[in-house]
This record gives C-alpha cells, structure tokens and sequence, in this order.
C-alpha cells in the first residue's frame, strides 16, 4: 500500500488528518520490523543531514532522534547550546541558517519558548530552503514526536500487526497531573480526539484551567476535566501521567509533593476503579513517588513507560523518512 505524504515540516498536530496519523502508524510499524532485525540499519536517508538543534535540556528525546537518524543511515549534527556560538551572541535564527549552509536536510528543534520552530521553519522557507523542520517540543505549546509514540504504543497494544487511529474510538484514556505547563498534553489532545477518545483530564485546578475544553470543540472525541482523579480513572481503559513540572512553575502552584500525591498520584489501588487490564503511561522524566508510586512505576504489568521509549525510536524513524519525502517503507 503506497502511503501518500504531502508535509515538510511537523510542527504541531492541530491540524494533523486521520490519514496522516495512519501513515505514521504504517511507517513506523515497518520500522519496529527494521529494528528486531540483527542489522538494525537501513540506507533510506544516506547522504542526508539531521541537525539536533536542542536548546533545552533533554534526555530521551535527543537520543531517540540521533538514534532514529542513525539507523536510517543518515549523518547526525548534534548542537549543545552552552558550547555553541550562541554563547558569542548568534540568533537562534542564524545558527539555523549556518546549519542550512552546511546542507543540513532536516532540523530537529526544541526550544524553551512556544513558536520558536515555527519561526525558523518560516523563515528558512522565506529564503526557499528545502528543509524540513521538526519541532521535538516548544515551551508549553507542542511536542508533537511524543503523542505520536504514544499514539503508537496504544494502537500496537491494541493491534500488534495493524496499529490504526480508529482503534482508540471511544476509549477512556484519563491525562493526569501538570497539565497546565505540558506541551505533551497539548499534543496529546489533538491526537486523541481526533481518533475519537473519551478524554479526561483530571488536575489540582491551578494546574487545569477551564481553556482546556477547548481543545475538545468540534472534535470527533470527548473531552470531560475533573479537579478530582477518580472520576477520571473510573473504568478508563489508559492512564498518562504527567510530571509536574517545577522549572516552570513560578508562583506557588501547589500545596507540597507529599499532598499532591495523596490527592492525584497513581496508585496501584487507585486503578482498581480502572478497566481490568488499564495500562500506565508516562512521557518522562519521572518524579518517582510523586506522580505514580514507586512500586506501580516499576510493574510491568502495567506500566508503558519502557515501551513509550522503545516505540519513540521506531515512529522518529518514520518521521524522518516521511518528512524525508520517503513513499513507501
Ligand atoms: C517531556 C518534555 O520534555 O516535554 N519529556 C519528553 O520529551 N519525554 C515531558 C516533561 O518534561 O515532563
């Protein structure tokens, strides 16, 4: 089956198609095939260049799209801010532009601030560059690689062979803790309603203003917030924790850590009011003990959270390859 791909740039998922969402699904399912292979690589993206431009802090993220870039043969140009010429005063928007005059193919972007992949894809497409911009998650706006890992880890837990959007229809799925500052929520929602979820959002209401519903408007999903968690774990199919994210929190948000997790923190006796068989998620890094309790964090009856990072690896690969112009896998 031919996929058909028209994007250059993955800056946000707000506007994402079913059937785009499904040729990643198909693409990155070929490439978990690749990656249980004994030679994990293949020659889709020989010659061309993958800039790591990340402004801020990450773990996971960079080392899944180095990994991704890698194992489609591509060459991978990794960026540290604090030994970079940005220390000397270069615009964000001129390391860019260097980057583009060393013919970089692909830029993946993360910055500490909403918008800034969008202005670099805009003005790199002002000067008629062919690159591809890929935002690896901008301030509190969007992270879109990560909705779209988790999009795969529960579609393949659904469908192993056949992961598709439609799986998700009228699944319960509860988005649990700081969901205020999280860009992965934000994508999150786009994602799930689209594939017609049952969303709730349960958090302390300092970190859940009542704006989110709107990411529900005119959605073939539902999305319902609570200020409580167990109406939002009663019978819910998935739950994704969030971590609370203290560098972003400037005014006293919260109460204590301790009190936070009495009232919100996932439990193995919290799921009990779950569907037999829930499953956690959680993008990471974890506060242990904080947003899911130590023991449950660890239990792979129920928790993703490997799996998340695993499936990062193969649905980075597909986008590159898409975004590459790649048809088929
Ligand atoms: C998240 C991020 O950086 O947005 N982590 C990730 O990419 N896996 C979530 C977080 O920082 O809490």
């Amino acid at each position: 089956m031919t996929i058909l791909w028209t994007r250059r740039h993955i800056l946000s998922l707000a506007d994402f198609t079913p059937e785009e969402y499904n040729a990643v699904l198909q693409t990155a399912l070929s490439f978990r095939e690749v990656l249980g292979r004994r030679t994990k690589k293949v020659p889709a993206l020989q010659g061309q260049v993958v800039a790591n431009l990340f402004f801020e802090p990450s773990t996971r993220t960079r080392n899944s799209f180095e990994l991704a870039a890698k194992r489609l043969s591509a060459d991978i140009l990794n960026f540290a801010p604090g030994t970079s010429s940005l220390t000397k005063g270069e615009t964000i928007l001129d390391t860019a532009k260097t980057h583009l005059a060393m013919g970089t193919n692909m830029m993946v972007i993360r910055h500490q601030q909403a918008g800034v992949p969008l202005a670099i894809a805009t003005e790199l497409d002002r000067l008629g560059a062919k690159v591809s911009v890929l935002n690896a998650g901008d301030g509190q706006h969007e992270h879109p690689s990560q909705a779209l890992l988790d999009l795969f880890t529960l579609c393949t837990l659904i469908n192993s062979e056949e992961p598709r959007l439609e799986q998700l229809q009228g699944k319960k799925i509860a988005i649990v803790g700081d969901i205020l500052h999280s860009r992965v929520a934000r994508s999150n929602l786009w994602s799930l309603t689209a594939a017609a979820a049952e969303v709730h959002l349960a958090a302390p209401p300092s970190l859940l203003p009542q704006e989110f519903s709107f990411y529900g408007r005119e959605r073939p999903g539902r999305l319902i917030l609570h200020w409580e968690l167990d109406p939002a774990l009663e019978n819910a199919d998935f739950v994704m924790a969030l971590r609370l994210q203290r560098e972003r929190m400037t005014d006293h948000l919260l109460p204590s850590l301790r009190e936070y997790h009495q009232r919100y923190g996932i439990t193995h006796e919290r799921l009990q009011q779950c569907q037999p068989g829930v499953k956690i998620l959680h993008p990471g890094p974890v506060n242990r003990g904080v947003e899911i309790s130590s023991e449950l964090m660890d239990d792979p009856d129920f928790s993703l959270i490997a799996q998340q990072v695993t499936s990062g690896i193969a649905v980075r690969m597909a986008l590159l390859y898409l975004i590459a112009g790649g048809e088929k896998a």
